[in-house]
């Protein structure tokens, strides 16, 4: 792991110390606050009160800009906690760049700009005080293409937790973790070798065991099974309705049947990055309140 840089589709990663600030992401064990106590500015640690109890996550007015284009208009959306919300929309509409709004994976592009309010916990994570390496900790994230160390399995689910310096009970956690992310009974055998050699399914779900080892509240995915077959895909689906029993999870997908499937909120994101309607996911594909809704959950455009 040499030399490459971190990229905000996880594609790539740097070495390890630039990959510090984005795998950190995943890498909390003690569920630290997104403000780090050293670097917290004194009495601005202010919360806003969500508007619903079970907000976790919610986004007031938020625009996004990459340069002059606007990618996101006045979204505002709360995203309730241990459940499985849906992102979907057509190519360009701005789910990726709402998805790393959240846990400011946008602060790597240099062209980016955002206004507005993103709120997790009832803190604006755009507030001067909060620490986006802290901030990624709490909110982990899952890309499209599986993105392994090239390291053993066993020292991919335990990165997190030795970049903090945890040395003890690591076995625990990486079992733990990697139960969680069903995939410990294919590989309790094998932990030492290569991640690399495991399936593109395995791979993904390795990810998903090394985000949950650092404990987080919110596991972001964005298309994280877009790239798998048929039969990797159901078992990332499977896996996804489990974790958010204890997780809030935010899934962007262009497979509609899987957010049916999956998700109990839907977003609804058009051209010109306009959250057009959200709702319960019920709702949204059997009476979309928004006709522009239907015609693209229907197949007429998009
Ligand atoms: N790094 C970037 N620099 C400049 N413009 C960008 C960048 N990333 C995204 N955009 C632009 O912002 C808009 C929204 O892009 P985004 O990737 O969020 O869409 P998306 O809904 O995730 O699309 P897809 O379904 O194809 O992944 C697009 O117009 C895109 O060209
Ligand atoms: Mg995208």
């Amino acid at each position: 792991m040499t030399n490459e840089e971190l990229t905000t589709d996880g594609r790539t990663e740097s070495d390890e110390s630039t990959y510090d600030s984005a795998s950190d992401a995943n890498a909390d064990p003690d569920g630290e606050p997104l403000v780090e106590q050293s670097i917290s500015v004194e009495g601005s640690d202010e919360r806003s009160t969500p508007t619903n109890p079970e907000t976790v996550i919610e986004s007031r007015g938020l625009d996004v800009f990459y340069g002059e284009t606007q990618a996101l208009q006045d979204v505002s959306m709360e995203i309730p906690e241990k459940q499985v919300t849906a992102m979907i929309g057509p190519s360009g509409c701005g789910k990726s760049t709402f998805l790393r709004c959240i846990n400011r994976m946008n602060d790597l592009i240099d062209i980016a700009r955002v206004e507005g309010e993103l709120l997790f916990e009832g803190k604006n994570v755009y507030d001067p005080d909060v620490d986006p390496v802290a901030l990624r900790r709490r909110i982990g994230m899952v890309f499209q293409h599986p993105n392994p160390f090239p390291k053993s399995i066993y020292d991919n689910v335990a990165y997190g937790l030795r970049l903090r310096g945890h040395t003890e009970d690591l076995d625990q956690v990486v079992e733990d973790s990697l139960k969680k992310a069903a995939l410990w009974d294919e590989v309790k055998d094998q932990l030492q070798k290569s991640a690399l050699d495991l399936s593109g399914g395995q791979q993904q779900r390795l990810c998903i065991a090394r985000a949950i080892a650092v404990d987080p509240a919110v596991l972001l995915m964005d298309e994280p099974a877009s790239a798998l077959d048929p039969i990797a895909t159901s078992k990332i689906e499977d896996l996804i309705e489990e974790l958010a029993e204890e997780y809030t999870v935010v899934i962007v997908t262009h497979n509609m049947q899987q957010a049916a499937r999956i998700s109990d909120k839907t977003a609804v994101f058009l051209t010109g990055g306009e959250l057009v309607e959200f709702d319960d996911t019920e709702s949204i594909f059997e009476n979309p309140a928004n006709q522009r809704v239907e015609d693209y959950i229907t197949g007429k455009f998009g």
